[in-house]
């Protein structure tokens, strides 16, 4: 009898945001499908125990640490995948920053900047490098969010930067269609993660009102969103591209 394949059997998959939460779960799915993965983000320490625990798992891991907001550290991470593992095949486009809470007309320019630079400058410098670099076609999926779809109880910038991703990886599903790259968006509810025990910590009540607003009325594990963007990563979604797949236990759906 033949072993099962991965949906990722061989693959080269750079994964940003990979130092918690969401990132790290598809840090271990994505390995666990056959992926060889390269971890990007700020939290070199983080990324070297997580790829060191891959590796002693059977997978072929390593890291590059790196600001996404840096065209620079991109093209650094993605070069590295290619150098390390010859090719790359899949990214997923992770990171994220929520930034300050508050109303729009009391927040700082500062927030903006990072919240527009982290989610939008970030996925716009990962698009690029990475498309240069899958000459043999491949498959990218970026983080959006329900704040994607809808104006959702977070900051406005969030909401603004979380829309653009989705304008982004619609533009670039067009144009790299004849090129064999397909390009496709999440959009996860709530989801357990550092800068949602943050949000929650500082908002009282937060956390009951944010899972009724799901029919789900509870917060995904972050393994649960990761198994959706390996999914559109892989070959199994290969008439998927241009689209936004909710992750979000319904909370768009009513
Ligand atoms: N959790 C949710 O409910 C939820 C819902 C919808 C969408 N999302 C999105 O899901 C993604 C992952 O977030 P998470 O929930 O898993 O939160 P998290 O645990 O806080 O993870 C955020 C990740 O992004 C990395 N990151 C932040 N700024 C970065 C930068 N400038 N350069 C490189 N890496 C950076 C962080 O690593 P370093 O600090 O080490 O750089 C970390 O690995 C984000 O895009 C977030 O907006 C989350």
């Amino acid at each position: 009898m033949t072993q099962p394949q991965g949906s990722l059997e061989g693959k080269v998959a750079l994964i940003t945001g990979a130092s918690s939460g969401i990132g790290a779960a598809a840090a271990r799915v994505f390995a666990r499908e056959g992926a060889r993965v390269v971890l990007v983000a700020r939290r070199e320490a983080r990324l070297k125990e997580l790829s060191a625990e891959l590796r002693a798992g059977g997978a072929q891991a390593s890291y590059s640490a790196g600001d996404v907001q840096d065209s620079g550290d991109v093209e650094q991470a993605v070069a590295h995948a290619v150098e390390t593992y010859g090719r790359l095949d899949v990214a997923f486009n992770n990171a994220g920053a929520g930034g300050e809470l508050g109303p729009l007309h009391l927040l700082e320019d500062a927030t903006y900047d990072l919240v527009m630079d982290t989610n939008v400058r970030g996925v716009w410098n990962c698009l690029r490098h990475q498309i240069r670099a899958m000459t043999h076609g491949g498959s990218i999926v970026n983080t959006s969010s329900v704040a994607g779809l809808v104006a959702s109880s977070v900051p406005a910038p969030y909401i603004a930067a979380k829309h653009a991703v989705i304008g982004l990886t619609k533009a670039a599903a067009v144009e790299c269609a004849a090129d064999g790259i397909r390009v496709n968006a999440i959009a996860p509810g709530l989801t357990r993660s550092e800068m949602v025990e943050d949000w929650l910590a500082r908002v009282p009540g937060q956390e009951a009102r944010s899972k009724a607003s799901a029919p789900q009325n509870r917060m995904a594990a972050p393994e649960e969103v990761a198994e959706a963007a390996a999914w559109l990563c892989s070959d199994r979604s290969s008439f998927v591209t241009g689209a936004t797949l909710p992750v979000d236990g319904g909370r768009t759906a009513w």
